[in-house]
């Protein structure tokens, strides 16, 4: 089933060549002129078309990186082969496990981006990413209710990942895996496994080449393919489940089932790309929100003023509102803004890479085409040129005026941005506007949490947090 698909091997890109930063001491530039290159191919294959233009030249670029044995040990003397996962891996979570491009991906990107992206379906997901933000309401007051103090002190990460996995479940197979509930469906507890595991193998393949893996007959491989065999069947399941409710006239065809149904029902793309985009998307969109909510939690415990803002800010929506939760996220300006801001000093992705498709000159450098170019995100975030007092958690600097040109990038950029950007923004809204409302989020004073790789940007403890009830009198 995999073999139609061709793995991202971001460990390739990793050991090439390892770092360059060039320019940043040029406050002319503009944020997204932050690049990093990694990976490059002989300039003298490819025709210039900025031959007689005034640059210096690439190998000039400033850095450790020419010399591939000085460039070798220093890597290793920085520590980097016990993280040279964390440089790769992130490739893996932004990208999802799957990596298609060119025309093919091209042409299916364009009729995904209609399902996923386009403002017309966004309150079609509403209702599904609710119905679940209420649920883990739900169990938050079961929680609090079986305390003698009235809180849930816990490290929120499993609980976040199963938020995140249930609302994705939602959107994209329009059905519900009760992952919110004390008992979860057995067949729902294969398939929640499943993705676990899948999860779990992927990550050595991102430095061990996996037809290596497959040559040997490795556990991780046979437990690898094994897992997604659990996807995919979970996923023929679902589409055999709509044909027999849409023939049988048990759901009409116009009432909204979520992404794969309507990609079903629309017949543009082959059964097998379906099947593929819609577990590529499940897979890039559980860890991504569930630690973002995660960190969006951490920082808003830690800036009570903050958060107290924010409260009123949803209270004052729901007044206003009457019910319509449509109408609630059209007045939540800070609370967008908050997950800006979390997504500013926590991203996902540390960076956005693309490769060049011709010669250009970046910062008065020729790079190459084929070069691999990273926008460093994370350090961008944190620069003092482009955001005033970066350390602050400050989500009111996105509502002041003045440009945000290129500021907001946690997403990535352009035609390949995310795909389920819409859907986890509206997720991660719904979440906060549910989660605000009713309870005070709380840290333990003096515990500050740090970040490091692995797989993603991850707190380098876990973060215990406590919720109580806003009418709490502690
Ligand atoms: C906080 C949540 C999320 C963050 C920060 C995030 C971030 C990113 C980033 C930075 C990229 C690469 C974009 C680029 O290169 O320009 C990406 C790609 C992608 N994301 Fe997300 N993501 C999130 C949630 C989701 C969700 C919920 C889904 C599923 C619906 C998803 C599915 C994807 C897919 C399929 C791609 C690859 C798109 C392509 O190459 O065509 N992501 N994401």
């Amino acid at each position: 089933m995999l073999a139609k698909y061709r793995f991202f091997n971001p460990a390739l890109c990793a050991l090439g060549s390892l770092r360059i930063s060039p320019g940043l001491e040029d406050p002319a530039s503009s944020a997204c002129h932050k690049v990093l290159l990694l990976h490059t191919a002989p300039s003298e294959l490819y025709p210039s078309p900025l031959e007689g233009k005034h640059a210096q030249p690439f190998n000039e670029l400033p850095g450790k990186w020419k010399n591939r044995w000085t460039n070798l040990y220093h890597f290793w003397k920085e520590g980097g082969f016990h993280n040279v996962h964390k440089m790769m891996i992130q490739n893996f979570q932004t990208f999802g496990p799957i990596y298609r491009s060119g025309e093919a991906w091209r042409q299916d990107r364009l009729i995904l981006n209609k399902e996923a992206l386009s403002l017309n379906v966004l309150d079609n997901f509403v209702p599904l990413l609710n119905e679940v933000g209420e649920d883990f309401l739900k169990r938050v007051e079961m929680q609090i209710g079986r305390s003698p103090q009235r809180k849930w002190t816990a490290d929120f990460a499993n609980e976040l990942f199963r938020f995140a996995l249930e609302s994705i479940c939602n959107i994209l197979y329009g059905t519900r895996l009760g992952l919110l509930q004390d008992f979860v469906d057995p067949e729902n507890q294969r398939f929640i496994d499943a993705v676990s595991l899948m999860f779990h193998t992927t990550s050595p393949m991102l430095y061990i080449p996996p037809k290596f893996l497959r040559w040997i007959n490795s556990k991780i491989w046979l437990d690898h393919v094994k897992a997604w065999d659990v996807i995919f069947t979970h996923a023929d399941r679902c589409i055999q489940n709509i044909y027999r409710d849409l023939s049988l006239n048990r759901k009409s065809a116009k009432e909204y089932r979520g992404i794969l149904s309507s990609l079903l029902m629309q017949d543009k793309l082959h059964v097998e790309d379906i099947k593929a985009s819609i577990t590529e998307m499940m897979a890039g969109g559980v860890d991504t929100t569930s630690m973002t909510l995660q960190w969006a939690m951490y920082e808003l415990a830690k800036a009570p003023a903050i958060q107290e803002r924010l409260r009123t800010e949803i209270l004052a929506a729901k007044a206003a509102s009457q019910g319509d939760i449509l109408k609630v996220l059209k007045a939540v300006p800070l609370t967008k803004a908050t997950i800006k801001e979390v997504l500013r000093l926590h991203p996902v992705a540390v960076t956005i890479q693309r490769y060049t498709t011709q010669e250009l000159i970046l910062q008065n450098y020729f790079i190459p085409a084929k070069t691999l170019v990273q926008v460093g995100i994370y350090a961008m975030g944190q620069d003092p040129r482009f955001f005033t007092k970066p350390e602050q958690f400050n989500p009111e600097r996105w509502l002041s005026p003045g440009s945000k040109h290129f500021r907001l990038l946690g997403f990535g950029f352009g035609p390949r941005q995310c795909l389920g950007r819409r859907i986890a923004e509206l997720e991660m809204q719904l979440f906060l506007i549910h989660m605000l409302e009713k309870f005070k989020i709380e840290a333990k004073r003096g515990v500050e949490v740090g970040t490091t790789f692995d797989l993603i940007l991850l707190p380098d403890k876990p973060i215990y947090l406590t919720l109580r009830p806003v009418d709490s009198q502690l």
